[in-house]
């Protein structure tokens, strides 16, 4: 795996680094994950069953997503020691029953076809160099009747103070990978290269979500 494909900050971290980065995660960003997860819990109602967290980071979001549903997560992370913060997160919340952290590579997702009845990725797709294999990976493992819900916007329910704060530092942060989240046309693009047709964009106040049924 090439280093290009992720920030550099986030490439061959150390445990400090990544327990920084946990930090600031948890500083800077709580509005936007809670609010992502109050509207996929209003969308789709009482989700259960299986669901894959592409880039799961230190599984901030796999946690609150897990506690307001029934839904049994793998927490998918390819740097080492974000996912070591990870395993700590979720022993630490008590739920490693609930979630599995993963070790791996979005791009060769290491589950079987139609293995989730729920796939969520919030703010990992500006760090993917190749989209359309990524999304392809993405439908292989959605189950048929599921949902796939990928992007890297704030939910709906953000205060408005909260979403500029938190939008001017992301942007800082991701310098050009932040038109990532601002261009439809090419996350369109991304969906028909990956041949997936039945897909709707959500967008909202800090970006586009593109919400997949297989
Ligand atoms: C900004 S963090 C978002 C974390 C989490 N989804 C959240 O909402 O807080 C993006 C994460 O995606 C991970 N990532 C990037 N490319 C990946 C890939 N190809 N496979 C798996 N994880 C990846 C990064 O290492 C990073 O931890």
């Amino acid at each position: 795996m090439s280093d290009e494909r992720i920030p550099a900050e986030y490439s061959k971290m150390d445990l400090k680094k990544a327990k920084d980065f946990d930090k600031k995660v948890r500083e800077n960003f709580m509005p936007a994950i809670r609010s992502t997860v109050s509207q996929i819990i209003e969308d789709y109602g009482d989700l259960e069953g299986v669901c894959v967290d592409v880039g799961a980071g230190t599984a901030i979001f796999a946690i609150e997503l897990c506690k307001g549903t029934k839904l049994k997560i793998y927490a998918l992370e390819k740097e080492k020691a974000i996912y070591e913060v990870a395993c700590m997160n979720i022993e630490e919340e008590g739920l490693m029953g609930r979630i599995t952290p993963v070790l791996g590579d979005a791009n060769d997702l290491p589950f079987d076809d139609e293995f989730a009845d729920f796939i969520i990725s919030r703010g990992a797709y500006h760090c993917w160099d190749d989209k359309v294999q990524v999304f392809k990976e993405i439908y292989r493992v959605l189950k048929k009747g599921g949902i796939a819900f990928v992007g890297g916007g704030f939910g709906r329910y953000v205060t408005d103070e909260d979403l500029k704060r938190m939008k001017t530092l992301r942007d800082r942060s991701l310098g050009e990978a932040a038109v990532a989240y601002a261009s439809l046309e090419r996350l369109e693009d991304v969906l028909r290269k990956a041949n997936i047709s039945n897909y709707c964009i959500i967008p909202d106040k800090a970006g586009f979500w593109a919400e997949v049924r297989k």
